[in-house]
């Protein structure tokens, strides 16, 4: 008999080598204009608002690019780590930049992949909430960023175990786990409050610049329309007609502004946190 953390590493490390799963997530992914595109922008906003250009930076679990062909269209540098070669194989093919460089490799063993002191910033998105050891990586990034350098990335928020388990059904729903993997749910998303990330962040030589708690309005909608069986596709479409509407916008707008920051974290599915690593 194998634990469940072995046997969820296993699920999520073979997972990620199907060709059909990455050509699937790829089409998911690619566009620039729907509307998972504009969270992702949003998302990114965070960081590179910070950088200058020509920055050095590295996208952890890249998959298939969604980050990565961002961050080298605003004119940076971009080191891309994926277990999964599969998942490259789909951004080399969409992304041959020079400025573009990939590497297959465990985002674990860092140390082994890229140069200590190199980056100036470290990228990544939905990778570290699938992994409940995450604060394992948080010294590995720190060696590799250069004093006053950024890290991006998202966690859910707070330990939520009803949060856990909707967002491995909306997973299930998008990229279609069969029915066997859901007693993986509960293990299945890593999440953090905001005073323990605090002291995470101090505790790994890191400064907190900004914790962003967005996605309550948008995202849980989401889920809760794939619950219902609505579909992801129906409901992403349906959103993005409306989001148009100057009307909509203003509405979605002011709710994330001034209504989310006031819900108790528990509520607010996605944390967008950026740390600054200590510049001594
Ligand atoms: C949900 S995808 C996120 C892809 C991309 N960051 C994005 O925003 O679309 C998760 C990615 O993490 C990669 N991954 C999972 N475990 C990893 C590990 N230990 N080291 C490197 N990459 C890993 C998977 O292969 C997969 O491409």
């Amino acid at each position: 008999m194998i634990g469940i953390r072995t046997a969820l590493k296993k699920f999520k490390f073979n997972y990620w080598q199907s060709g059909e799963v990455a050509r699937r997530y790829h089409e998911a992914t690619k566009s620039t204009s729907d509307y998972t595109s504009k969270i992702t922008d949003e998302y990114l906003n965070i960081l590179v608002t910070k950088l200058t250009r020509k920055s050095k930076i590295l996208d952890l679990g890249c998959g298939t690019g969604a980050i990565t062909r961002r961050l080298i269209n605003y004119g940076h540098d971009v080191t891309a780590v994926d277990i999964s070669l599969q998942m490259l194989e789909q951004l080399k093919a969409s992304c041959q930049h020079e400025t573009l460089k990939t590497i297959q490799g465990d985002i674990f063993a860092l140390e082994a992949l890229v140069e200590h002191g190199s980056f100036d910033a470290v990228a990544t998105r939905w990778v570290i909430p699938h992994f409940p050891n995450w604060i394992a990586i948080l010294p590995k990034v720190v060696d590799v960023l250069k004093p006053g350098g950024y890290f991006l990335f998202d966690i859910g928020s707070d330990d939520n175990y009803t949060i856990a388990q909707e967002r491995f059904e909306l997973d299930k729903h998008i990229f279609g786990y069969n029915d066997d993997n859901t007693k993986l749910g509960k293990n299945f998303y890593a999440s953090s409050g905001i005073k323990e990330l605090n002291s995470i962040a101090n505790f790994a030589n890191f400064e907190v610049v900004s914790i962003n708690t967005f996605g309550f309005f948008r995202q849980n909608a989401i889920i809760a329309s794939a619950a219902r069986g609505y579909g992801f596709e129906t409901y992403k479409e349906e959103f993005a007609k409306h989001y148009e509407n100057p009307d909509v916008k203003k509405f979605v707008d002011w709710f994330d502004s001034l209504i989310t920051p006031g819900f108790p974290y528990g509520m607010v599915n996605t944390l967008g946190v950026l740390l600054k690593k200590n510049p001594k």
